[in-house]
């Protein structure tokens, strides 16, 4: 068990392109993964991408049933994942381990295909809807340095970006 530390915005590191992970079915990917876990479920969070904790590999996890109501942990891992079809609009509200505090209405796609490799280095391909599309478009945009701030209106975005700052400004000072 190991509970990372959650970069937050405006760490840099959030910012940068993650690589391929060259052998999903690797130890150091399965080790990367456990600490993922780990960390998603004690924030608690329903994913968490590699970059969030330091690690600029294209590797995320998520699980968007576990906070539901009798619904038993439900953990997918996404390796080197990639989406081939976007359609539609949805608007759902989303928040983000590494920007703290802020919940915004985004709109992303309702409907994906999505190809991933999983831990024993097979490949998958299959469509998601609603709030797994979502969720799987806010992951993946974390390995390509993309933030769901970055898809507000400008003014919003631009109004928030300074909040973010100042909080993090203020923490700083106090610890
Ligand atoms: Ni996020």
């Amino acid at each position: 068990m190991a509970i990372r530390e959650i970069l937050t915005y405006p760490d840099r590191v959030l910012r940068q392109h993650a690589r391929p992970a060259v052998d999903p079915a690797s130890d150091e990917v399965r080790q990367l993964v456990q600490d993922l876990a780990d960390t998603m479920y004690d924030a608690p969070g329903v994913g968490l991408a590699a970059p969030q904790i330091g690690v600029l590999l294209r590797v995320a996890v998520t699980d968007t049933r576990w906070r539901e109501e009798d619904e038993s942990p439900d953990l997918k891992v996404w390796i080197n994942p990639e989406i081939s079809r976007r359609e539609g609009e949805a608007v759902f509200e989303e928040g983000c381990l590494s920007v703290p505090g802020i919940y915004e209405e985004i709109k992303r796609a309702a409907s994906i295909t999505a190809s991933w490799y999983d831990m024993e280095g097979n490949r998958h391909t299959a469509d998601f809807e609603g709030f797994s599309a979502v969720a799987l478009q806010h992951e993946f945009d974390h390995l390509d340095g993309r933030l769901f701030i970055d898809l507000l209106p400008p003014i919003r975005r631009q109004l928030l970006k300074k909040r973010l700052r100042k909080q993090k400004k203020q923490q700083m000072q106090s610890t």
